[in-house]
């Protein structure tokens, strides 16, 4: 035991000098006081010292538990920076909470726990058995000797939110919680008021209590690639610069939202630009392309840290739809003529690209804007891969047609950039087959947990209507 807690803490001790390092090179290279180069080496000191405390925690539950992930692994330590992860139950949030977590990061997770409601109420189920939020944190804090805050609530209330924000004072805060299914803003007029206000409102209020509670907070929002549509021009990331009538300008790139959902993700950044030039606050909106893969390294380290896997036709999003299609011998539905092409990322790369903006904060006043996915896709080649390796694990893969429910261009020109994450450090997970072949191979462990009838597509954009739709939306028979 003491050799154990010995050999971590020496560990633990290289981690904080090596993270530090950079910081201290770059102070000399600009030529940073004596005194700023003094904070660092407090704030090391400071690391170490909680990192010690932490690892001895950590030593004493790993000899018993399940081993936690190493907190070396992928990059950095958060050396106590303040995080609060604002969605932290769902799908990209809870990976993140823990990729931050396992590194040093202090974490509060924020959430309402809507999304589950949403599955209730539409009689929708993630594919693997999520378990509550409270188990999650619980179990992450018995098998990894760190703690994760937990406040409950919703951030389109200020009161709740600005007692959480005080009451935790975040350094950077990560805002993942909306509502973020296209086809749910679709389905009604209900659906489509809930996900603006949900999101704008809660979104204006983050941005508010950074203004009044935290000032210097870098606030990390998670934006789409669908917020720029499909132009027939290269996609730039976030501004474009354009000629006119002999005079230049470099102006936010156009933005074309294609449905409720995603025009909410708009206004969010029309707003957050306005509050960076007249507050000063510190912005990174991450356009964030179509996330797929279900296992981080922290989510795979105790069955209840599982992460939620949607493959319905509101909820589930291309990729992660068809290897459970190809899985439980459904038909790949692509829809129309399958020419739509977007940008994909691994979610192992999701949260790397968080931990990325954090440590490299935008400035005061500055609106950034990364684009966030690592390769691009149509959804027929996603189709041909699925198929591809399917019939490698012995799976009877077909692709069906299916009309579009969507209203969107299903041929069209599509070259978007990624390269400012990369600049600064991202190295991607490629979707190589062998992504495929083990994300199958997981898919299949749980499927028989799947529900066939909500596999098809349920929502129609044609026929979004005034009448509120509950089951129907989700399992109406077509
Ligand atoms: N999953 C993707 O492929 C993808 C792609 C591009 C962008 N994004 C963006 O990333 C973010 C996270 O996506 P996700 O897939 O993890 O979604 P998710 O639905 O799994 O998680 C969102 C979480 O936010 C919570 N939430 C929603 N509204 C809230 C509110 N008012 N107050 C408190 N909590 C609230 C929900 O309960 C949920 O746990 C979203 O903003 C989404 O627009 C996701």
């Amino acid at each position: 035991m003491m050799q154990l807690k010995g050999h971590v803490a020496s560990v633990q001790q290289r981690q904080c000098v090596q993270s530090a390092a950079p910081l201290l090179r770059s102070c000399r290279v600009q030529g940073v006081s004596g005194r700023s180069v003094a904070k660092v080496a407090k704030r090391t000191a400071a690391c170490i010292e909680r990192k010690l405390s932490a690892s001895i925690n950590a030593a004493a539950t790993a000899e018993k538990q399940t081993a936690a992930p190493a907190q070396t692994a992928n990059g950095g330590g958060g050396g106590g920076t303040r995080v609060m992860i604002i969605g932290g139950d769902g799908y990209c949030g809870w990976a993140t909470a823990l990729h931050l977590s396992a590194r040093g990061y202090e974490v509060c997770i924020v959430d309402n726990l809507c999304r589950r409601q949403f599955d209730l109420t539409l009689g929708l189920d993630t594919l693997t058995p999520i378990t509550s939020i409270h188990d999650r944190v619980r179990t992450w804090g018995e098998i990894s000797g760190r703690h994760i805050d937990l406040q409950i609530g919703d951030i389109c209330d200020w009161e709740f939110l600005s007692q959480a924000v005080t009451s935790f004072r975040p350094d950077a805060m990560v805002h993942f919680g909306e509502q973020r299914s296209a086809p749910y803003s679709m389905i009604d007029r209900q659906r489509a008021v809930f996900t603006q206000h949900n999101n704008v409102i809660g979104n204006i209020n983050v941005m508010f209590a950074i203004k009044e509670l935290v000032p210097d907070c870098h606030l990390v929002k998670l934006g789409t690639m669908g917020e720029y549509g499909t132009p027939n021009i290269d996609i730039e990331e976030g501004f474009i610069t354009i000629n006119h009538n002999g005079r230049t300008d470099t102006l936010p790139y156009p933005k074309q939202g294609n449905s409720f959902y995603h025009l909410s993700k708009i206004h969010d950044s029309h707003n957050i630009h306005f509050a960076t030039k007249a507050w000063k606050l510190a912005a990174t909106d991450l356009n964030q392309g179509v996330v797929y893969g279900v296992r981080t390294e922290e989510t795979v380290a105790h069955p209840a840290l599982i992460n939620r896997y949607d493959y319905d036709g509101v909820f589930g999003t291309a990729l992660n739809r068809f290897v459970v299609q190809a899985a439980v011998g459904h038909p790949l539905t692509v829809y129309g003529k399958g020419g739509q092409t977007r940008g994909f990322l691994d979610i192992r790369d999701t949260v790397r690209c968080i931990q990325i903006a954090i440590d490299n904060p935008a400035n005061k006043g500055e609106f950034r804007v990364f684009n966030q996915f690592t390769e691009q896709f149509s959804v027929n080649q996603l189709a041909d891969i699925v198929t591809r390796e399917g019939k490698k694990l012995g799976l009877t893969v077909e692709v069906t047609n299916v009309p579009n429910p969507r209203v969107e261009a299903e041929e069209h020109y599509y070259n978007a950039k990624c390269s400012k994450l990369q600049d600064l450090g991202l190295e991607p997970h490629l979707l190589q087959d062998s992504m495929i072949d083990s994300l199958l191979e997981f898919v299949v462990q749980y499927k028989d947990r799947c529900k066939m009838e909500l596999i098809k597509p349920a929502v129609d954009w044609r026929k979004a209507g005034v009448k509120v739709n509950t089951m129907g939306a989700a399992v109406a028979a077509k």
